[in-house]
């Protein structure tokens, strides 16, 4: 098996476990990426979107009320049902962000929510993305914040294998800014945004510790880059 058949076989399986702990209240990524990552991408309104690896589909929910008309693509089939049923306006495939289904130029912006850092071709999958983009196309992605964790400092390209829930292998890599910097040159993006994200008021209230904790060592970060024209 692959490691990307592995990861689909691994986010099938855990796919209920994942969308109960969000209805649980207990994924800190609700209180952190999500309104953060909402936010930094803005106005959608009639806008092509592509949200890869969009898992049960939280973001497509928010985009698709914000008036785009939004595509999701992810290698779980699980998640690709489960995110098809909560946004029915939208157009949900199975796949991979190394071969997307789509033609040239055919999204004005394509989004990724913590879905890039399981990529091991960063490259490969920044040209797929850029092809399906059109002429100054916007990429915006996010990853786990370079410090977030001071035991794996973010530098270069690490391959990092840990147990997301019991049972629940989760490989991902923990990049380094230059490493993405490096990507986006030779793949044609210019970086247009870094931000830190930082938890919303309403974490406070649900988890204080998670809240000083993820307000002094954002847990995530968000890139946005704009395709160039070479
Ligand atoms: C941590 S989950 C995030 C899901 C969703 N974006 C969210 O924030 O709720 C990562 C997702 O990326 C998907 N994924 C991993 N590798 C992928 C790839 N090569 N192409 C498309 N999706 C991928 C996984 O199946 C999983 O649903």
């Amino acid at each position: 098996m692959s490691l990307e058949q592995n990861l689909a076989a691994g986010y099938d399986q855990f796919a209920l476990a994942y969308l109960q702990a969000r209805a649980e209240g207990k994924l800190l990524n609700d209180y952190i990426e999500v309104p953060e990552m909402i936010n930094t991408v803005g106005d959608v309104e009639g806008l092509r979107l592509l949200d890869v690896g969009c898992g049960s589909g939280i973001h497509l929910q928010q985009y698709v009320a914000k008036g785009a008309k939004a595509a999701g693509i992810d290698i779980s089939k699980v998640m690709v049902e489960l995110a098809q049923k909560e946004n029915p306006a939208a157009r949900i495939i199975h796949g991979s962000v190394y071969k997307l289904p789509f033609n040239e130029a055919c999204f004005d912006i394509v989004t990724s929510s913590l879905a890039l850092f399981h990529v091991e071709e960063l490259g490969r999958a920044f040209l797929e993305i850029s092809r399906v983009l059109n002429r100054e196309g916007r990429l915006v992605y996010s990853d786990l914040h370079p410090f977030g964790y001071s035991e794996i400092p973010a530098v270069g390209n690490k391959f990092v294998e840990n147990e997301l829930l019991p049972g629940f292998m989760f490989p991902h890599w923990r990049r380094g800014v230059g490493y993405h910097t490096e990507k986006w040159t030779e793949t044609g993006f210019q970086l247009t945004g870094f931000k830190d994200c930082y938890p919303s008021q309403q974490l406070r209230a649900v988890n204080h510790k998670a809240y000083e904790i993820r307000s002094a060592f954002p847990l995530f970060c968000i890139y946005s880059a704009r395709k160039i024209n070479q």
